[in-house]
Formats: C-alpha cells, sequence, structure tokens
C-alpha cells in the first residue's frame, strides 16, 4: 500500500462510521496562537474541543502536515521527522475513548492487515490528579492485546496548559524474531497511534478542571505507518521519499545518518517556504533558517572539494525534488521561488561563516571563550554560539 491508498483507507473507514473529512491546513497557526507551527491534527481544532459546535458535526477525520521542532535533534533515527503528514480523526463530545481505540484496532488489523499479534498498547496508570484509564485497560484485555500502564508517557500533550487528557498508544513489533518486552523497555515496539481522551483543561498553575465536553483526539503519522505497513525499517525509505532517496546519494555521498538529515531538512525547509515562511532572525524564520544551515553545515563538514574547487550547494537540488514535495502538501508555490529562498540563505550562510573563520582565528579567541566571549561574538559579529562552536570544533 503507498501512501495515497493509506490516506484513502483511512479516510474511508471513518467516513463509513460517519466521520466528515476537513481540509487539513497550512504548517502556520492563525494569528495570536502562541505556537509557532501546528504540532498536531488536533492544534486547528481547539476550538471546538472546547465547545464550539463544528459547522461539520462531531465526528471528522483530516490529514494535517505538521511540525515538530521539539524532535529536530532525533532526525536521523528511523522514526522521525520534522516535517510529516497525521491522520487524525476526532469525536467533539460525541462517543467514547474506547469506542476510538476499537475502530482502530479494527482498522489496524483488518483494514490495513496488521497481525494482531504484533500489538502492545499503553495505558494511563492514574496519578494523584487523575484515577487510572481503567475503561481502555479493559478494552484492550478484552481484544487481547498486552498493555503496559504508565504515567507521564501516557497523558498528551504533557504539562503545557490547554485541552489535554490520558492517552492509551498502539505500538506495533518490529523486530525479526517473536515480540517480547514492552514499549517503555524495548526501542522496537514502534508507536503508531495515540488515542487521546481528551476531557481536561490543564490550567497555567498546573492543575485540571474538566473541559465542557467528553472528546476523543486521535493522531498517528502517516510515514512512520506507511514504512511499518511496506514492511521498511525506517521513514526514509516509505514511498514518499523514494525520490529523495534515488536523487540524493548521487548527487551529494554522505553516510545514512548525514542523507536522513539532509532529506528530512530540506523536504522540510520546501514546505515551509511552501507555507509562506522566510528566513529571519526569529520566530518561524529562524526554524526555516536553522533547518537550511543544518543541511549545509552537514554537505560542506564532509566535502570532498571543499577549498578546492566548487564546492556542494543547494543549487543543484533537483527540481523533481522540489515539485514533489509541493505535490505531495498539495503547496502552489512556484518551485523557482523555493530555489531562490535556499540559495539566498546558502550565500547568506556561506558569508557568515567565513567571516566567523576569520574572527575566530584572532589571538583572542585562541584560548578557551567566557560568555563575555560569546556574548562579543554574538552582538558584534552576528556569530551565534552553535556556530562558534562548530567553527572550532574544525566545521
Ligand atoms: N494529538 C495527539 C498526538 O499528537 C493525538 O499525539
Amino acid at each position: 500500500m503507498d501512501t495515497e491508498q493509506i490516506v484513502r483507507t483511512f479516510v474511508e473507514y471513518y467516513e463509513d462510521r460517519g466521520h466528515r473529512r476537513i481540509t487539513g491546513s497550512t504548517l502556520l497557526p492563525p494569528p495570536g496562537d502562541p505556537v509557532l507551527f501546528t504540532t498536531s491534527g488536533m492544534h486547528p481544532l481547539i476550538p471546538y474541543l472546547e465547545g464550539r459546535p463544528h459547522p461539520l458535526g462531531r465526528r471528522l477525520v483530516n490529514v494535517q502536515r505538521c511540525l515538530r521542532t521539539t524532535d529536530l535533534e532525533e532526525v536521523g533515527d528511523p522514526t522521525h521527522l520534522t516535517v510529516f503528514e497525521m491522520l487524525g480523526t476526532w469525536s467533539l463530545g460525541d462517543y467514547e475513548g474506547t469506542l476510538s481505540l476499537d475502530w482502530g484496532y479494527g482498522l489496524l488489523t483488518e483494514g490495513f492487515g496488521v497481525d494482531p499479534g504484533l500489538l502492545h498498547a499503553t495505558v494511563f496508570g492514574g496519578d494523584e490528579l487523575t484515577g487510572p484509564d481503567t475503561a481502555s485497560l479493559e478494552l484492550w484485555q478484552e481484544r487481547g492485546v498486552p498493555v503496559e500502564l504508565t504515567v507521564e508517557d501516557n497523558w498528551w500533550p504533557s504539562g503545557s496548559p490547554g485541552p489535554c487528557g490520558p492517552d492509551s498508544e498502539i505500538f506495533l513489533w518490529t523486530g525479526d524474531g517473536p515480540p517480547e518486552s514492552t514499549p517503555t523497555r524495548d526501542e522496537r515496539w514502534v508507536e503508531v497511534w495515540n488515542h487521546v481522551m481528551m476531557r481536561h483543561r490543564r490550567l497555567p498553575d498546573g492543575s485540571l478542571v474538566p473541559l465542557a465536553q467528553r472528546n476523543v483526539d486521535t493522531g498517528l503519522g502517516l510515514e512512520r505507518l506507511a514504512s511499518l505497513l511496506q514492511g521498511r525499517t525506517s521513514v526514509f525509505e516509505c514511498d514518499v521519499f523514494e525520490p529523495w532517496r534515488r536523487l540524493v546519494p548521487k548527487l551529494w555521498p554522505v553516510d545514512e545518518p548525514s542523507l536522513r538529515l539532509v532529506c528530512d531538512h530540506l523536504r522540510s525547509a520546501v514546505v515551509v517556504i511552501g507555507d509562506g515562511v522566510r528566513p529571519a532572525v526569529g520566530g518561524r524564520g529562524y526554524v526555516l533558517r536553522r533547518l537550511v544551515r543544518r543541511v549545509l553545515t552537514v554537505l560542506w563538514r564532509d566535502d570532498p572539494s571543499r577549498g578546492l574547487g566548487p564546492s556542494r550547494g543547494l543549487g543543484d537540488l533537483p527540481d523533481e525534488l522540489i515539485r514533489h514535495t509541493l505535490d505531495r502538501f498539495r503547496q502552489e508555490t512556484d518551485p523557482g521561488e523555493v530555489r531562490r529562498v535556499l540559495l539566498d540563505e546558502e550565500r547568506r550562510f556561506g558569508r557568515l561563516l567565513e567571516r566567523g573563520r576569520r574572527v575566530l582565528a584572532r589571538p583572542r579567541f585562541q584560548g578557551t571563550l567566557d560568555e563575555e566571549d560569546f556574548r562579543h561574538l554574538h552582538d558584534t559579529h552576528g556569530l551565534p554560539r552553535d556556530l562558534v562552536l562548530s567553527l572550532r570544533s574544525g566545521g
């Protein structure tokens, strides 16, 4: 099953159960929202989870593009992406979490053909504010799915103010032999689907109050699900990355973790530019800047021709990859404009590196740097701390 078929199967399954498809929106939350980017499918739905009637009713399904900077350092491992698509379903004060889990189980095992013996669930075990989620626990026991109880890992989102609740996560075994151990103890259990019983609001002081209605919010990462269903060991091997894997290694031969980072960050940068963001010193533009600069740091760090002749550059990025990404995310931006933004940022970064090397060669910066040095380098020369550190370590 390719990702298109997965999306179709998912949406139809929920439409058959009374859900209406809503259009996933841009990565940019509405003005006034303190969060820089949409991080999950529920994000644009917060007013409806809090009780405002949704024009399409109480059962919704969608595909939402998301960006998670919290995962930036994990990119390169087999399961994390910066920009990804999230399949999501919602019960806005309609059905309960147990029905949601039961449908999820049905879709995974019958719709997608997952062997039920390879599933494991986790369930909220209770803390000083909220009791254990016994309804979800019983549902899984009835289905014969093993359950692990946790506290922090089964509350979503953890800590921050706003709508929240206990969740039950479904994991799939990816090891070679028969399943063993549990999701918190063995990384071969990969999380595929989170069902949040969204019934509380966390106040800034950390306390909880009930929401006006009992909702269910579920989300599963499309690329992760696709790689698992396609029998791949990493998200970078599912069909959406096919053109990237075909073209990038020929262009820039780098090791596997670097290849993953380059593909993830460039694809994410294209989507972010496609949603109208431009590199800047703060906010969303800074996230974009970091993505592009991290790619360049990797490409230039290992560039065999650096200093000898033409070096690796984003000007060589094949058009096919830009177009494929914009199409996948249904974005209308001109691919030429995406390339122009990338090249502009590359030039800017190149100049900054040159200046940085010159400044750091001065006698004052030869020994250990203290806070005053870092402040001076930043305020007078525009050199951020991470860049200084990377230049000093030979970058
Ligand atoms: N909103 C939940 C998540 O992103 C489903 O995990």
